[in-house]
C-alpha cells in the first residue's frame, strides 16, 4: 500500500459519470503556466497533437512525433493539480496493431503521468479502444472531422451535413462507446447529428464544433483567447491576447529605442555607495592585501 495521500486529480470514470449531471468544461493546454490557469476551472485539459500546429508550426498534425506529445504532457501534468490531463496519440502511434498502440500508450502513461489517452477514429479503433481499456489505459475517442488523417478527407471539413452520412457517424460513436471509450470528441459534426449522438450513447460527448448539444464543450486554447491567427467559425474568442502581446511588446521595444526602460526602480543599487567613480579602474583582486592567518 502507499504512504501517499490519496491524488485529488480528477480520473476518468469521474468525467464519464458527469453526464445528464452538469456540462463537461475543457480546453486544449501545452505548457504548465497555462495549465494552471486552465485548471482552476475545467475538469479535463488536452494535451492535443494540434499543438503541432499552434506551437511548432506544423501544416497539419500528421508529422507531430511521439515525444513532443510527451515532452507538452509532463508540462501540463506539472501544471495542473485538479484535472484530468488526456494526452493525444500522434499518428503512426496506434493504428498499426492494438499491441503498437498499447506499448507507446504506456509509455505515454508512464512518462507523462497522465490519467488518459486520445486517439482518432471510430469502428476502425474500437478494437484497439478496448485492447487499451482492458490493460489499464483509459482512452477518449474522436470522431466525425479527424484532423490526422486529413490526406485522405481531403481538408478540414465539417462531418454529417447530409443526412446520409448519419449512420455511419453514429454507428462510429455505438463503437466506441461499446469498447470502453470513457468519452468521445465530436469534431465539426452537424449539430442535428451531435445532439442525436448525444442522447444514443452512455458516455460523454465532447462537442468542438458540433453545437450545444453535446455533454461538454473543448476548445483550442490559443483560438478562444484571440491568440490564433486565423480561426474555424464555431470558435468564440473570449479574449483578446493576441492583441495585448502585441501591444506590451510594442511598448517594451518603444522604451527601450528612448532609453526609458529600464529605469531607476528596475535596477539594483549598491549597498553601500560606490566608492569608484565611473570610468575608474576598479581594484584588482591581487592588489588586495593577503588575509593574516588566524593563530
Ligand atoms: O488536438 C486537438 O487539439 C484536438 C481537439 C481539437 C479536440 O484533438
Amino acid at each position: 500500500m502507499s504512504s501517499q495521500a490519496p491524488s485529488k486529480r480528477l480520473m476518468a470514470p469521474e468525467i464519464t459519470a458527469k453526464k445528464g449531471v452538469e456540462p463537461i468544461v475543457s480546453l486544449t493546454s501545452y505548457h504548465a503556466h497555462t495549465a494552471a490557469i486552465a485548471d482552476r476551472y475545467c475538469d479535463f485539459l488536452l494535451v492535443g497533437d494540434s499543438l503541432g500546429m499552434v506551437m511548432h508550426g506544423y501544416e497539419t498534425t500528421v508529422p507531430v512525433p511521439l515525444e513532443l506529445m510527451i515532452m507538452h504532457g509532463r508540462a501540463v501534468v506539472r501544471g495542473a493539480r485538479r484535472a484530468l490531463v488526456v494526452v493525444d496519440m500522434p499518428f503512426g502511434t496506434y493504428e498499426e496493431s492494438p499491441s503498437v498502440a498499447f506499448r507507446n500508450a504506456a509509455r505515454v502513461m508512464k512518462e507523462t503521468d497522465c490519467g488518459a489517452v486520445k486517439l482518432e477514429g471510430g469502428r476502425r479503433m474500437a478494437d484497439t479502444i478496448r485492447f487499451l481499456v482492458e490493460r489499464g489505459i483509459p482512452v477518449m475517442a474522436h470522431i466525425g472531422l479527424t484532423p490526422q488523417s486529413i490526406n485522405v478527407i481531403g481538408g478540414f471539413k465539417a462531418q454529417g451535413r447530409e443526412e446520409a452520412q448519419w449512420v455511419e457517424i453514429e454507428e462510429d460513436a455505438r463503437l466506441v462507446a461499446a469498447a470502453g471509450a470513457f468519452a468521445v470528441v465530436l469534431e465539426a459534426i452537424a449539430e442535428p447529428l451531435a445532439r442525436r449522438i448525444t442522447a444514443a450513447i452512455p458516455i460523454p460527448t465532447i462537442g468542438i464544433g458540433a453545437g450545444g448539444g453535446c455533454d461538454g464543450q473543448i476548445l483550442v486554447m490559443e483560438d478562444m483567447l484571440g491568440l490564433s491567427p486565423r480561426v474555424p467559425k464555431f470558435v468564440k474568442e473570449f479574449g483578446k491576447v493576441g492583441a495585448a502581446i502585441g501591444d506590451a511588446i510594442k511598448g517594451y521595444a518603444e522604451e527601450v529605442r528612448a532609453g526609458t526602460f529600464p529605469a531607476t526602480e528596475h535596477s539594483y543599487t549598491m549597498k553601500a555607495p560606490a566608492a569608484v567613480a565611473d570610468g575608474a579602474a576598479l581594484p584588482s583582486k591581487a592588489s588586495k592585501k593577503p588575509k593574516t592567518p588566524s593563530t
